[in-house]
């Protein structure tokens, strides 16, 4: 099947089929072959790239730039104090204004409808570099690390444990039940996903064959987890929300620790983290204790390093 996603925004991967997702990740297995052997076809040679970030960013701000540089792009970095977004201009104004200059634009923010707005208004692709609903970007390097390591995603069953209604969350289920996964949230009640995005994952895994659970008991879910994933238990945006500390609490008994990885049943389960997170010695407990962290069975900095390359598959596959 012939794939094109010349001009497409990747705001979600909710608007991206199996096959176009299949697709990118092939194209991010070549680009990473390509430059581990020094091959850079310059496919974004002339173009110019528009880099928002209204948060903080290592991983999606590199991953971007050196992929543009890598490809012959340049990339301007818009910070939030940079640009008149948001408080002197509306988005539609921003929008139109940026899509006169630059060949695409990659946003990192709160709303999710600031990065449909600025898709819809700037007539050029758009990226969403995480906003508080989504991390498209990422769940596509996180599958691409789980194939590296296991083998076809299909049937795999990948068992997030920890703030189950983040953006790294939804992103990941969206990402499992597009691509026949068994996406299995293990979480306390408050922290369950919303109920539409329960609702829209019942209508795509009839079609995929995917499983969606969602447990509070974390020792039940992990059971013959192929990869076990977690995420900070505070998202960016939220330190000042009321309630943090009683969520912080709630979330004790779902820390990735030895005993939880053991649970699995398995040898090869992988631990799996977007990045930044707090790995504690158990003084300090967070969301993942320092030696599942640092185990052979941890590919956090593999999934790291894959941000660049799927990143970059994306931006070819939407701009040529
Ligand atoms: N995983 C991720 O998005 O990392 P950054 O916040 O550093 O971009
Ligand atoms: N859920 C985290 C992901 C960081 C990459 C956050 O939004 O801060």
């Amino acid at each position: 099947m012939a794939i094109n996603l010349k001009g497409r925004s990747f705001l979600t991967l909710k608007d991206y089929s199996p096959f176009e997702i299949r697709y990118l990740l092939d194209l991010s297995r070549d680009y990473k072959q390509l430059k581990r052997a020094g091959v850079f076809p310059q496919r974004l040679k002339n173009k110019s790239i528009a880099l928002i970030f209204e948060k903080p960013s290592t991983r999606t701000r590199c991953a971007f730039t050196v992929a543009c540089y890598d490809e012959g792009a340049h990339s301007e970095y818009l910070g939030k104090n940079d640009i008149q977004m948001g408080k002197k201009e509306s988005i539609p104004d921003t929008a139109r204004v940026l899509g006169r200059m630059f060949d695409g634009i990659q946003f990192r923010g709160f709303d999710q409808k600031v990065v449909e707005g600025l898709a819809k208004w700037s007539g050029v692709p758009v990226w969403n570099g995480l906003t508080d609903e989504d991390h498209p970007t990422q769940a596509l390097a996180d599958l691409l690390t789980i194939e590296e390591n296991l083998g076809a995603v299909k049937g795999k069953k990948l068992v997030y444990v920890g703030d189950g209604r983040n953006n790294v969350s939804n992103a990941l289920l969206t990402a499992c039940m597009k691509m026949g996964m068994h996406y299995t949230i293990a979480a306390p009640e408050s922290l369950f996903p919303d109920r539409s995005l329960g609702d829209w994952a019942s209508k795509v895994a009839r079609e995929t064959g995917a499983i969606l659970e969602i447990e509070k008991d974390p020792f039940k879910a992990v059971k013959n987890a192929d990869a076990i994933y977690t995420d900070v238990w505070v998202s960016m945006g939220e330190e000042d929300k009321p309630g943090i500390r009683e969520r912080v609490e709630s979330l004790r008994p779902y820390q990735v620790n030895g005993k939880l990885m053991a649970a699995t049943g398995k040898n090869h389960t992988l631990f799996l983290h977007c990045l930044p997170a707090h790995h504690t010695d158990g003084v300090h407990d967070m969301e993942v204790t320092e030696d599942v962290f640092e185990s052979s069975n941890s590919k956090v900095f593999d999934e790291a390093e894959n941000r660049l390359h799927t990143i970059k598959a994306v931006m070819v596959a939407t701009l040529t």
